[in-house]
C-alpha cells in the first residue's frame, strides 16, 4: 500500500463526466491524502485518518504539491515518421493546409514517410512522443493509424501501438483510421477507396485484430468527414460498416467545413466528435443532449495559426460533455502537452482552469468511454495520478511552456520526472 501525503488539496474531480455547469467540479480535500494497493485507488481523505487505518503503509511525500488525476489525451495520431516542417514554412508563406494537401502534400507526404520505415524504425520515433507526453502527465492516451492507408503500413502502425503499450507506462487506446484520406494508388477514386474500406480494410483488420490482441477490445474506427476528404454520405457507409463489425466509433468532424459530421456521430452513437470547428447551432443542441462527448483540440487552430476555435462555451450551455486533446500530428499539431492544451482552452475557448482540468481529466475519459475506470481520484479507480511541482492549479493554465508535472503515478507505480 501506499499512502501519498503532504499535499496543498487532492482535487478528486468526479467519478462521471461534467456536463453544462458543473463542469468544473473539482471536489479539493485541503491537505488531503490518497491510499492506493497496487494498480487501484483504496480511498481518499484525511491523512491521518488513512494513516491510523493502514499503519503498515509505504509514504509519499507529495512534498506540498497539488494531486489530481493523470492527464487523459482522447485524440492523436502519435505514429508516424519524418516531419513536415516545410510545410510549416509554406504555410508561414500564405499557403492553407487544404491547400498544401490537394498539392499532394499534408497526409500523402507523411504517408510516403510511413510506408518506407521499417518497423523497428517507426517504433523508434514514435516512442519519444508516448515518453513526452507522459513526462507532461499524460497517462492515458489514444492514438490513430492512418499514415499506411494500406492494410500493410496500416497493420505496422497498430503494431507499434500495441507494442509502446505493452511496454508502457503510457497506456494506448487505438483507433483505426484507414479513412484519413484518399491514398495515392486510387488516383482521387474516393468511392473505390470507400468500397475498399467497407468490403475489405475494416472485415481483414478485425482478423488481424482477433489474432494479434484476442484479449484487448476492438479498436476505434474514424473517419476524416471533411470537405474534399470523406463527405457525409462515405462517412456515413464507412462508420455503418464498422459498427456492424462490432467496432466503437470516433469522428473528425467540423475541422475546416461544416458538413453535419457532429450529428452524424450522434445519431450513429459515437464515443465523440472531434475538432468542432466550424460546427453548427443545430449540431451543438444535438450535441448537447447525447452521450456523444465533444473533444476539442485547440492545438489545431493555434498550430495553424488560424482565428477560429470550437464554440465551447455554446456546447457546455447546450449540456455537452466537452473533453479537451492535443491531436498531436505532423501537420497540424505536434504537441504532447496537456498542460499547454489547458493552457490554450482558457484564453481561446473561454475555459476556466477548472473546467480545463476537467475537460482534460474525467471528461476525456468519458470521450474514450473509460470514465468507469480512469480520469478522477474515485476509490476503485486505476491509480492514475499526478503530482505537481505548485501548489496551485490554476497555474497549469495560467503558465504554459514549462512542465509542471513533478511526479507521474501509473497504475499505482511512482515516475519521478526529472
Ligand atoms: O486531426 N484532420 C486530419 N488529421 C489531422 C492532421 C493530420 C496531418 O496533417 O498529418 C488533424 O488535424
Ligand atoms: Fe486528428
Amino acid at each position: 500500500m501506499l499512502l501519498i501525503h503532504n499535499t496543498s488539496f487532492v482535487y478528486q474531480l468526479t467519478p462521471s463526466a461534467q456536463r453544462g455547469s458543473a463542469l468544473g467540479t473539482l471536489n479539493p480535500i485541503p491537505h488531503g491524502a490518497v491510499l492506493l494497493d497496487g494498480e487501484r485507488i483504496i480511498s481518499v481523505g484525511a491523512p491521518a485518518e488513512l494513516l491510523l487505518q493502514h499503519p503498515e503503509a509505504n509514504l509519499l511525500d507529495a512534498g506540498g504539491g497539488a494531486v489530481l488525476p493523470g492527464f487523459v489525451d482522447p485524440h492523436t495520431h502519435l505514429v508516424w515518421a519524418g516531419d513536415r516542417a516545410d510545410e510549416f514554412e509554406m504555410r508561414l508563406q500564405g499557403k492553407t493546409y487544404m491547400e498544401i494537401m490537394a498539392a499532394g502534400g499534408g497526409i500523402a507526404a507523411t504517408l510516403k514517410a510511413t510506408r518506407a520505415a521499417s518497423l523497428e524504425q517507426l517504433l523508434e520515433e514514435t516512442r519519444p512522443r508516448a515518453q513526452a507526453a507522459f513526462r507532461h502527465g499524460t497517462t492515458t492516451l489514444e492514438a490513430k493509424t492512418g499514415y499506411g492507408l494500406d492494410l500493410e503500413t496500416e497493420c505496422k502502425q497498430m503494431e507499434v501501438l500495441l507494442r509502446l503499450d505493452e511496454e508502457g507506462p503510457l497506456q494506448i487506446i487505438p483507433t483505426y483510421m484507414g479513412a484519413h484520406a484518399v491514398p495515392p494508388e486510387f488516383n482521387g477514386d474516393t468511392a473505390g477507396y470507400v468500397r475498399f474500406l467497407t468490403s475489405q480494410a475494416l472485415p481483414e483488420l478485425k482478423s488481424w485484430w482477433q489474432g494479434r490482441a484476442p484479449e484487448r477490445p476492438l479498436p476505434f474506427v474514424d473517419v476524416f468527414c471533411e470537405q474534399g476528404v470523406f463527405d457525409l454520405g462515405q462517412t456515413r457507409e464507412i462508420l455503418t460498416a464498422a459498427r456492424d463489425l462490432g467496432f466503437p466509433l470516433k469522428l473528425h468532424a467540423d475541422e475546416f467545413a461544416n458538413l453535419g459530421g457532429a450529428s452524424l456521430a450522434v445519431e450513429l452513437g459515437a464515443v465523440s466528435a472531434d475538432h468542432l470547428v466550424k460546427t453548427s447551432a443545430e449540431d451543438i443542441r444535438r450535441l448537447g443532449s447525447s452521450q456523444t462527448a465533444a473533444v476539442s483540440l485547440p492545438g489545431t487552430p493555434f498550430g495553424l495559426a488560424q482565428k477560429e476555435y470550437t464554440p465551447a462555451r455554446g456546447i457546455i450551455s447546450a449540456g455537452g460533455i466537452l473533453a479537451l486533446a492535443t491531436d498531436l500530428n505532423p501537420g497540424t499539431s505536434w504537441n504532447e502537452s496537456m498542460q499547454f492544451i489547458q493552457a490554450l482552452a482558457c484564453r481561446y475557448l473561454k475555459l476556466t482552469p477548472a473546467e480545463a482540468l476537467a475537460a482534460a481529466t474525467i471528461n476525456a475519459a468519458a470521450a474514450l468511454g473509460l470514465d468507469d475506470q480512469i480520469g478522477s481520484i474515485t476509490p476503485g479507480k486505476q491509480a492514475d495520478l499526478l503530482i505537481l511541482r505548485i501548489p496551485d492549479y490554476r497555474m497549469l493554465s495560467y503558465r504554459y511552456g514549462t512542465n509542471l508535472v513533478s511526479t507521474v503515478i501509473k497504475k499505482g507505480v511512482v515516475y519521478p520526472v526529472d
